[in-house]
């Protein structure tokens, strides 16, 4: 036993690996980059204990590597999301994923007279205020906060 690392998912040759993602969060980043519809191998591990999260999720999406504003859409649902860049089996690179100045087609308008709401609208809202989520929407100016956040 001892202090040896197992990984708990297997090791990829080149790609992405996304790791701390809150475990209720996991669907919410498959589907908000679009992993349900690419051809790359993926392989995911959900409920992982994790000292800061609790349960945390970790997806490995291979031979793919996301520019900045796809893979900051996922920091409303994984803001502390680790991002390592695999090549050749090591870690060249880990980035964090920050919460964009713009959220479109990612969550509902919690108004429900909003026209997102009753007709096929895109939504689309400023974020003002990135440390107590505040989502102004583009069509009705109310604000949805992190209590109100409902994914599409
Ligand atoms: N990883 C992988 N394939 C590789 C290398 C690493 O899938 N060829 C994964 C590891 O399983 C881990 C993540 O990439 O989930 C980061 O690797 P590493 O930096 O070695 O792990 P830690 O030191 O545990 O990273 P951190 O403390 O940032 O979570
Ligand atoms: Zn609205």
């Amino acid at each position: 036993m001892g202090k040896q690392k197992q990984l708990q998912v297997s090791a990829i040759q080149n790609g992405t690996v996304i790791d701390h993602i809150p475990a209720p969060s996991l669907f919410y980043v498959i589907s908000i980059l679009g992993l349900d519809h690419i051809t790359n191998q993926i392989t995911f591990g959900a409920n992982f204990d994790s000292h800061k999260l609790g349960k945390k999720a970790i997806i490995k999406v291979s031979d793919k590597f996301f520019e900045d504003d796809e893979i900051n859409k996922i920091a409303l649902v994984a803001p502390h999301a680790k991002l390592n860049i695999i090549r050749d089996y090591e870690v060249v690179e880990k980035r964090d994923v920050t919460i964009p100045d713009e959220v479109v087609g990612i969550v509902r308008c919690f108004n429900p007279k909003c026209i997102t709401n009753t007709e096929a609208i895109v939504t689309r809202f400023t974020v003002q205020d990135k440390t107590n989520l505040a989502l102004k929407c583009h069509y009705c100016e109310k604000i949805t906060t992190s209590k109100e956040l409902k994914m599409i």
